[in-house]
């Protein structure tokens, strides 16, 4: 149980929002190749992040994004055709939110948790994606590295959701599927739930995740203002 919390804030790709293309229209039509697409795109997308922030050589997620698509297109032998790296792209501002998110998000709300979304994507990506997903009148804040010019994990990240909400790092849930992630945001200060999906073993990186779950149903419980 995370107690005194007074700010939820939640990682958007495969946290909020649902990457896979398991769950995505975008990839119809692409047969077998779509699951491999999906990962190798997705891998390759953090990677390059990471790479870039290391490297000082900030540029937009959605840049990002985009050359990592290339390049996965190119591993996987598909055509670099315009026509299909649009549509592709347009996945990123049309995704699902995972079922149980809109729900939760207004439970915590309710409860009076502030909440945000502190995320590696671009304004406008994020933005495409929250109106998509309607769930915008339930966050007070939708925070973009952009603001900082660099990627997850360098801790400027989370110093800027901190910022930003005026709360301390250890009044704030984070929360994220992205094991790195949550890992970097316990490293930093805050308090972590790692919404563990695929059941993955613990990473062997700094921080240590308070709690583990495996959907974001669960969260309400694990936290208190008290
Ligand atoms: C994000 C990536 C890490 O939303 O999922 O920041």
């Amino acid at each position: 149980m995370l107690t005194k919390i007074r700010a939820c804030v939640f990682d958007a790709y495969g946290t909020l929002f649902d990457v896979s293309a398991a769950a995505a229209r975008t990839f119809e039509g692409l047969g077998a190749v779509a699951g491999p697409l999906a990962a190798l795109w997705r891998e390759r997308q953090l990677q390059y992040s990471w790479l870039r922030a290391l490297q000082g050589r900030y540029v937009p997620f959605w840049q990002v994004t985009g050359e990592a698509l290339d390049y996965a297109l190119e591993v996987l032998g598909l055509p670099q055709d315009a026509a299909l790296h649009a549509r592709l792209m347009r996945h990123y501002r049309a995704l699902d939110a995972f079922p149980e998110v809109p729900q939760i998000l207004e439970s915590l709300r309710a409860r009076g948790f502030q909440t945000a979304i502190l995320s590696n994507g671009s304004p406008d990506m994020l933005d495409g994606a929250v109106a998509a997903a309607g769930i915008g009148k339930w966050l007070d804040a939708v925070i973009s590295v952009d603001d900082v010019a660099t990627f997850k994990p360098d801790r400027r990240v989370y110093q800027l959701a901190l910022d930003r909400l005026g709360v301390a790092a250890d009044a704030t849930a984070f929360i994220s599927s992205n094991a790195w992630d949550a890992h970097a945001a316990s490293a930093f200060g805050m308090r972590v739930v790692w919404c563990n999906r695929g059941n993955l073993p613990r990473e062997r990186l700094p921080g240590e995740p308070d709690e583990q779950i495996n959907s974001l149903r669960e969260l309400p419980t694990l936290l208190s203002a008290d």
